[in-house]
């Protein structure tokens, strides 16, 4: 499988899970069940970014270098670990449903952007036969994990 379809198969998961926490976050009560949504978003965006900074946007440098967007989506995965980690640490109720309903908006925001702009330039810039091989390093990294 190309490495652009199983980044697009894991978006899909992404765009549930976000729509699951935007309905639920407004009905929190406590602070420990806010936390523990970021806490899963956490997890499952972490292995994602990594995917996707060391597989993908690697062989993709130069391309982004000529746009001059290389450095912002490394910058994007920081910021929106860095959303979720304070979502963690917030005081407040309110304060941590901010923090998390704000790190929704921008990973949304990048997600989409990386599917309008980065799966497309991937497909039109790598060799169908380089998107395969990415596919199935991303499944060893998988397998790799699991044990
Ligand atoms: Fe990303
Ligand atoms: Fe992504």
């Amino acid at each position: 499988m190309k490495i652009t379809d199983v980044l697009r198969a894991e978006h899909a998961v992404f765009h549930d899970l976000f729509d699951h926490i935007e309905a639920a976050v407004p009905r929190l009560k406590t602070l420990a069940e806010v936390k523990a949504l970021a806490a899963v978003v956490e997890a499952v965006h972490e292995p994602h970014a990594r995917t996707e900074d060391d597989l993908f946007m690697e062989p993709l440098e130069h391309c982004f270098d000529q746009l001059g967007q290389n450095e912002l989506f490394h910058e994007e995965h920081r910021h929106i670990e860095e959303a979720l980690a304070k979502a963690r640490q917030a005081k407040t109720v309110r304060e941590a449903k901010q923090i998390l309903l704000g790190a929704m908006a921008a990973s949304r925001e990048h997600f989409d952007k990386e599917e309008r702009i980065v799966f497309p330039l991937a497909e039109r810039v790598l060799k169908a036969k380089t998107l395969s091989e990415l596919g199935k390093a991303w499944l060893k990294r998988r397998e790799m994990n699991d044990e």
